[in-house]
């Protein structure tokens, strides 16, 4: 158990929307300083490679055409953020009508305003407010989306009960998380291969723009520091493949790594030149090497992409064995899984077949 945070998450969200900090998941992608996940360059070769199998892919626009099409009538999206996403969403038609949640009010009226004299401004209901509060009735929706909020959700329980609950017998549950250890709290064996990573870096690459020094290691941040600042931040991130499995059916599963890429890149990511084919490829190596690591279950994965059919019935809840290698490539799968197909399955997809 952790001491009650000092902040509160709903603030935070409000203060990082205001400021522009945060302006979420998009299809363009410009560069950030810190996220690998919305820097062009590695989400091309880390994250759009392995999930679409295409350079130039985008994970929503291939999850779209092929669970999405025909579009569901009814999707409840929630932690939208700013919206971008469901906002493209419906006007791709991948799904005839959004009730979309967040908890920042601040987020909920930039999207009305920008989303206001689209003709498609009427398929998108914005909804500023706690969705664990609704009361929203049962058995209502086709789909479920969710884009990197599940791992924001104190109350993880009642969030899988909520998203099972809410939808219509078969309905799905579509998300893309972070799914590594809660807070960011990386394990030993991880830092220390990370830090291996980092001591083959010249001194330039390994200047830290965030705490302006050059770093003799990958920076871990302590749990009072999380508490502190960011206290909802992967909080119960590592419940979600189980509780996943626990109350869905899962379909797609494709794992896309993030463990050295978040953290390593995290205050570096300035220092490379990205137009320069050296720097490039020192980046690319690196990628290379988590998924190498990863593929052959040395290192866990810390993201994922999963698409899961509501069971009738939840499952009970899984074995502390069962959970044991969840974010592994060689992860047997549940008792009743056949074993080739799921981690076989998810091999294939992510390095080809072989
Ligand atoms: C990392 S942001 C993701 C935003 C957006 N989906 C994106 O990808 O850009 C997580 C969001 O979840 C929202 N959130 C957290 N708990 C929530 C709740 N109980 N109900 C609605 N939104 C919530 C937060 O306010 C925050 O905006």
């Amino acid at each position: 158990m952790t001491d009650k945070p000092a902040v509160d998450a709903t603030s935070i969200w409000d203060q990082r929307y205001e400021a522009g900090d945060h302006v979420g998941a998009k299809i363009v992608i410009e560069g950030d300083p810190v996220d690998f996940t919305q820097h062009k360059f590695l989400y091309r070769h880390a994250i759009a490679m392995p999930t679409t199998g295409s350079e130039d892919g985008w994970i929503i626009d291939h999850l779209g055409r092929e669970f999405l099409t025909p579009p569901p009538d009814r999707m409840l999206a929630i932690g939208v953020g700013m919206a971008w996403v469901e906002e493209h969403l419906v006007s791709q038609d991948f799904a005839r009508h959004i009730t979309a949640y967040e908890m920042s009010s601040t987020a909920i009226e930039a999207a009305r305003e920008r989303v206001r004299d689209k003709d498609y401004a009427a398929r998108l209901d914005l909804r500023a407010g706690d969705v664990l509060e609704e009361n929203l009735p049962s058995a209502t929706f086709d789909v479920v989306f969710v884009q990197a909020a599940i791992h924001h959700f104190d109350r993880i329980e009642a969030m899988f009960s909520l998203m099972h609950r809410v939808l219509k017998p078969g309905g799905l549950l579509i998300y893309d998380e972070y799914i590594g250890p809660d807070h960011h709290i990386y394990e030993p064996e991880v830092m220390a291969i990370l830090n291996a990573i980092d001591a083959c870096l010249a001194p330039r690459y390994r200047w830290d723009v965030l705490a302006k020094h050059t770093r003799q290691h990958v920076p871990i941040p302590s749990l009072e520091f999380m508490m502190e600042h960011d206290p909802s931040e992967g909080v119960h991130a590592s419940r979600i493949l189980p509780l996943t499995y626990q109350y869905f059916d899962v379909i797609h599963r494709v794992d896309y790594g993030g463990t050295v890429m978040r953290p390593f890149f995290t205050g570096i990511l300035p220092n490379f030149d990205w137009e320069d084919p050296k720097d490039q490829t020192i980046a690319r190596l690196i990628i290379l090497l988590e998924q190498m690591l990863t593929k052959h279950g040395i290192l866990p994965h810390y993201h994922t992409s999963i698409v899961a059919r509501r069971r009738k019935l939840p499952r009970p809840p899984l074995t502390l064995e069962e959970e044991s290698r969840i974010n592994y490539a060689d992860w047997p799968g549940l008792k009743e899984v056949a074993r080739s197909t799921r981690a076989g399955g998810m091999i294939a997809r992510v390095f080809g077949k072989g």
